[in-house]
């Protein structure tokens, strides 16, 4: 999301004439856009700002500019903190970037009211890749669970029109774009508030509509508002990947009830059941949160138990981070931070080899691979397949952009390696 916001940053920035530059210290115009979620992203902020205060002292043209959640957070306590920022504004108040920066080097300028419009914009792109594009198609969250910051500072579920949306993604097809991932907080919720009103399905049937684009995919969806519909279309759709991240968080029910989750250990598992019963090939992904205020030894062991029950492709996860005006925060039985560490390496310890057994199982499988460009390495190309997996493969550097079939070769804990089918 937070990516997406850049790339649009940026699309306005290239319309009113701006050139990108390859490094900050020349630069007339910095602008961090800036995440919240978790306090580690905060901390890298605060050094990052430290560092253009330098480069501005040796270059006192430079504005510079605080976008994103910890400005919406902060406001003008930005200004407060950091004098020398020039201008900080809010993730939905980018629609007004252009009359922020033609008043460059006036007064300091704060601009975090939210623009109740800002769904209904069409806002240009700069996009940094030429195959995958991200299409918002909602902002904003109303779930409330106890530990995020999201919902206080990207408001209320907005959607935008299946117009909108879908003049994009044809737009975005003209030009040779194969795959879309749909944006939102919570895309299960697509469609509440429209003027007619309609679901997240229904959504994802006209996307699937649109010719050119070979690939659809969505994030995120949350548990609690992932019907059978979904699920059906997911199945049935050619043009929808196999592939769900779906966040759990937690396996203890206190724990979940806790973090208002709205759905239990074993509702949870009925879902990927449903999931596996309908796309037995479906690739599934979760986050997890270590050490939430009152987590006992007993919760923690549901959480390992329903991931070495749902056997997941891949998942990432956190610390439980204090986040200001959450919840959670004013929650008895917060942990020590040693206590988070360690339940947050055990859940990766156990993680690990499953991921790995899951990567194991496709060798000797074709799939179909997208190919995006030079692998790491650069003597491969590398792609990915429909469930998301990066797979490396010898190829030539014309099939860059094609669909290919490849046979799988080798599987790590990070990719696949394969050879590409006659
Ligand atoms: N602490 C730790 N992890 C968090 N997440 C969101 N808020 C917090 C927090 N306060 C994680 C959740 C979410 C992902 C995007 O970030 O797992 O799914
Ligand atoms: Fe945050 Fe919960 Fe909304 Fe996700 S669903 S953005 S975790 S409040």
């Amino acid at each position: 999301m937070n990516e997406h916001d850049s790339e649009r940053i940026s699309g306005i920035l290239e319309g009113q004439g701006y050139q990108s530059s390859e490094n900050a210290e020349n630069a007339d115009l910095v602008i961090l856009n800036t995440c919240s979620i978790r306090e580690k992203a905060e901390q890298k902020f605060f050094s990052e700002l430290g560092r253009l205060r330098s480069l501005k002292g040796a270059n006192p043209g430079m504005t510079i500019a605080v976008a994103g959640c910890i400005a919406q957070q902060e406001g003008a306590g930005i200004l407060s903190k950091a004098p020398y920022v020039d201008l900080v504004f809010g993730p939905s108040d980018i629609g007004h970037l252009s009359d922020m920066t033609a008043r460059r080097g006036k007064s300091p300028l704060v601009n975090v009211g939210g623009d109740p419009d800002y769904h209904r914009k069409r806002l240009p792109a700069r996009r940094t890749g030429k195959l995958k594009a991200w299409v918002s198609i909602m902002y904003g969250c109303d779930n409330f669970c106890t530990y995020c910051v999201v919902p206080y500072l990207r408001g209320r579920e907005r959607s935008r029109t299946p117009q909108d949306i879908v003049g994009e993604v044809s737009e975005l097809a003209g030009q040779g774009y194969k795959e879309i991932t749909l944006l939102g907080q919570n895309v299960n919720s697509y469609g509440k508030g429209l003027a007619k009103e309609m679901d997240f399905p229904e959504l994802l049937h006209m996307v699937n509509g649109v010719a050119g684009i070979e690939r659809i995919r969505f994030v995120t969806s949350h548990p609690k508002d992932l019907s059978d519909r979904l699920i059906a279309a997911m199945r049935d759709l050619p043009k929808v990947c196999k592939a769900l991240h779906l966040p759990v968080q937690s396996g203890s029910d206190r724990i979940l009830a806790a973090m208002n989750r709205r759905y239990t250990h074993g509702e949870y598992l009925d879902k990927v059941k449903a999931l596996r019963q309908a796309m037995p090939d479906i690739v599934l992904t979760t986050d997890i949160i270590a050490g939430f205020p009152g987590e006992t030894e007993e919760d923690f062991d549901l959480t390992m138990q329903l991931l070495a029950d749902a056997k997941f492709d891949g998942i990432f996860a956190f610390k439980y981070s204090k986040r200001p005006g959450t919840a959670a925060l004013k929650l008895q039985g917060h942990l020590d931070a040693s206590i988070k560490e360690d339940r947050l390496s055990r859940v990766l310890q156990l993680q690990n080899p499953i991921t790995l057994q899951k990567n194991r199982e496709y060798i000797g499988r074709t799939l179909e691979l997208l190919l995006e460009g030079n692998s790491k390495k650069g003597t491969t190309l590398t792609g990915r397949t429909r469930g998301n997996k990066a797979v490396n493969v010898s190829a030539p550097h014309d099939l860059i952009g094609s669909l290919v079939n490849v046979l799988i070769t080798g599987a790590g804990a990070n990719s696949l390696s394969g050879r590409l089918c006659e």
